[in-house]
């Protein structure tokens, strides 16, 4: 069940706005791809893109986890792979938190196959305490210590995604 609200729909809010301002200060002469990893970061992709007033273009990449037991770099499996093509362009990868760091090592790794021009990563959450690879996250929206967290976008088990303010998820 729902536990205590970590991040508030209002501090979600603020973050986004803070978030868009720098990255739009950002963008070059070019318009960039966003590219946002399913299904997490919905909420936020949307929010953030909308407050962007430049020429973006959009698209999805949805991997998952091979499982508990194996979860190095190097086990995500491609569910839904993008469809616009990248070469030379500026990549803006968003994510909703960075836990471990692998999904986003992979997805990252999967991007610059394509001979992107730049990828910088955009994540709202960042679990610091939890970094097995490093990951270099260019915007952030906040780090928050090792709870487990759902609510706008966030999930367990596919549930609580639609939940507007991030809480701690509670044993029940
Ligand atoms: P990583 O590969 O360990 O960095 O995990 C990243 C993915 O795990 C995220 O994109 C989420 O889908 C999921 N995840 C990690 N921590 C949480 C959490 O606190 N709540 C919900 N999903 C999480």
């Amino acid at each position: 069940m729902l536990g205590r609200v970590v991040v508030s729909r209002d501090e979600i809010a603020s973050m986004v706005s803070r978030l868009a301002v720098e990255i739009e200060a950002d963008i070059a002469g070019r318009a960039p791809v966003f590219i946002g990893v399913l299904k997490g970061c919905v909420f936020f992709m949307t929010d953030l893109v909308r407050q962007i007033a430049k020429p973006i273009e959009m698209d999805f990449v949805q991997v998952s986890s091979y499982g508990a037991s194996t979860t190095s770099s190097g086990s995500v499996v491609l569910v839904k792979d993008i469809t616009v093509d990248v070469r030379d362009r500026d990549v803006y990868l968003v994510e909703d938190i960075v836990d471990t760091g692998t999904t986003l090592t992979d997805v990252v790794r999967l991007i610059d196959a394509r001979h992107p021009r730049s990828v910088k990563v955009v994540s709202l959450l960042s679990k610091p305490s939890r970094r097995q690879v490093e990951v270099e996250i260019a915007f952030l929206g906040t780090e928050i210590d090792d709870l487990f967290v759902v609510g706008y976008g966030l999930d367990h088990a596919e549930r609580y995604r639609n939940v507007p303010d991030i809480h701690v998820l509670q044993p029940s």
